[in-house]
């Protein structure tokens, strides 16, 4: 079996997920809740590790700017329950919403967007989720009994139907035409009360971005660091969206985590860092060895862009091409360029001044913004759809090639046999480098099955202690990568391991 593709690894995948510890369905022993997930024993790990690295790249050790001088970014830690005044000002009561259609017959809900809907010439229509071109071409071939090419699907055109059109629609599963509702927006802010009175008056929001607690502290920054204008604000948390159609395993949750920093800089030069920071976002993710052919950036349509990115130049996606969007890319990042809305609205609804006052030019202004947003927990999961492989010439033939540095485990240590004073070398290893490393001591099951667990779980390296380490205080280090062994002293292996987990 060679490493599979679409359908075929999706499912291998989530089933390796689950089965070692990398993401479970939230609430499984009550049957789930659509869209909601946890991340398990590894998969945090994963998860943290992959925020680590941000929040490094960004914030301690930002990059060098197009001048090669360092840029400067600070991080903030908001709450996820913000004023509600705040949402109406950024746009998203008014505005954050999707089109949602209805099948009357099925009871399933879709965004109106993401159904295909395929036109023939006797004028009849199928509508077809996102995602299932392959389904609908050959339920498409069985009705009009002849074959029908990708061509014939125009993505979202639902949104545009006038309602006698809609009659004419075969939805997905349905039995009879014309079974969807026409597209109702759809708010996708979770709503919550607080204080022990919750009326009306007392709703509040659970954030669906972190990026607006960000512009509500871009005074208090720069009224108590030392920033000057360009400087970033970083932010990593929580978002909550009530997503029509949460699908894809973790690419669209209800409940995820974002990566977001704000570019704050001079209107005349926002351009200079859209363009910047769309590259530098590319070339980070590419750095963490992911597949460069598998990376895109695309320019978003005019129709597509986001309320705040109107006023701006634009938004560009750094895209991934996932198993379930392939051959195509799906989203993976957003740079965007958000002009000042987020401030001039602020500034218009809170009555306080939220311009810039520069120094050097006695210029006040209000400044622009550039906003490379990620999802972490999408991160993750590009992670682990690009690890994923298979070799059979292994008895137990998953492996997870995670990036080294993004390992959960980093190493496993095997005494070869639970005797001959095999198992007191392994503790005194797996004592001296747990101080340093995440390792794991393993004294069960055949050293094969041993080496097995550790691929699955994306384990790079594997120390074993055998009869050679009793005599000559050398122990064998097999790489997951190539399943290769050579021996390394005993005393060297913490050394090899931080040259190994950095490379
Ligand atoms: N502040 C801008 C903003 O939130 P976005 O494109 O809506 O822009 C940024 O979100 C990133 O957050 C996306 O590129 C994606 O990686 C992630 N994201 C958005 N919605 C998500 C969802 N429902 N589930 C998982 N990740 C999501």
């Amino acid at each position: 079996m060679s490493r599979p593709t679409g359908s075929e690894l999706m499912e291998k995948l989530v089933a390796l997920c689950k089965r070692r510890g990398f993401v479970f369905p939230a609430s499984e022993i009550y049957g789930g809740i659509n869209g909601f997930w946890d991340y398990g024993p590894l998969g945090v790990q994963l998860k943290n590790r992959l925020r680590d690295r941000w929040w490094r790249d960004m914030v301690e050790c930002p990059p060098l700017g197009p001048d090669g001088h360092p840029l400067s970014i600070v991080g903030i830690d908001s709450s996820i329950i913000q004023n509600p005044k705040a949402w109406v000002a950024s746009g998203h009561v008014g505005g954050f919403s999707d089109p949602m259609v209805d099948c009357r017959e099925t009871k399933a809900r879709y965004r109106a967007d993401h159904l295909h809907v395929l036109n023939h010439e006797t004028g009849e229509r199928f509508a077809f989720v996102e995602g299932e071109v392959e389904v609908a071409l050959k339920r498409a071939k069985k009705v009009l009994k002849r074959s029908v090419s990708e061509e014939d699907f125009e993505s979202g055109l639902l949104v545009d139907l006038a309602e006698e059109e809609l009659e004419m629609i075969w939805a997905p599963g349905a039995k009879e035409r014309g079974t969807l509702t026409p597209p109702r927006e759809f708010n996708l802010m979770f709503s919550t009360t607080v204080g022990a009175t919750g009326g009306d008056d007392n709703v509040a929001y659970l954030r669906p971005e972190t990026a607006q607690g960000i512009f509500l502290n871009y005074k208090n920054v720069v009224d108590t660091s030392r920033v000057r204008i360009p400087f970033g604000i970083a932010q990593v948390g929580k978002a909550f969206r009530n997503e029509v159609t949460p699908r894809n395993y973790i690419f669209r949750s209800r409940e995820f985590e974002q990566m977001e920093m704000e570019w704050f800089c001079h209107p005349d030069e926002a351009a200079k860092w859209f363009e910047f920071w769309s590259e530098q976002r590319l070339a980070w993710w590419r750095s963490l060895g992911i597949q460069a052919d598998n990376l895109v950036l695309r320019e978003h349509d005019q129709d597509e862009l986001a309320h705040y990115a109107k006023t701006g130049e634009g938004t560009v996606d750094v895209e991934y091409r996932y198993p379930f969007t392939d051959p195509a890319f799906g989203e993976l990042e957003g740079v965007a360029h958000r002009g000042s809305f987020d401030l001039e609205q602020h500034q218009e609804h809170s009555k306080v001044k939220l311009q810039y006052f520069d120094p050097q030019t006695q210029e006040r202004f209000v400044p622009h913004v550039i906003e490379p947003a990620s999802g972490l927990t999408r991160g993750v999961l590009v992670i682990l759809c690009e690890a994923y492989d298979v070799d059979e010439s292994r008895p137990s033939p998953e492996i997870m090639r995670i990036p080294k540095s993004l390992a959960p485990i980093q190493a496993a240590i095997f005494p070869l046999v639970a005797k001959e004073g095999m198992p007191d070398i392994a503790e005194k290893l797996y004592l001296e480098l747990r101080r340093e490393f995440v390792v794991q001591m393993d004294v069960k099951q055949s050293i094969g099955k041993r080496y097995a667990r550790m691929d699955e779980a994306g384990t790079p390296y594997c120390f074993t202690i055998d009869g050679q380490t009793v005599e000559d205080q050398t122990v064998t280090v097999r790489d997951r990568d190539t399943g290769d062994q050579q021996r390394v002293a005993l005393d060297s292996v913490a050394e090899f391991l931080r040259a190994g987990l950095a490379s």
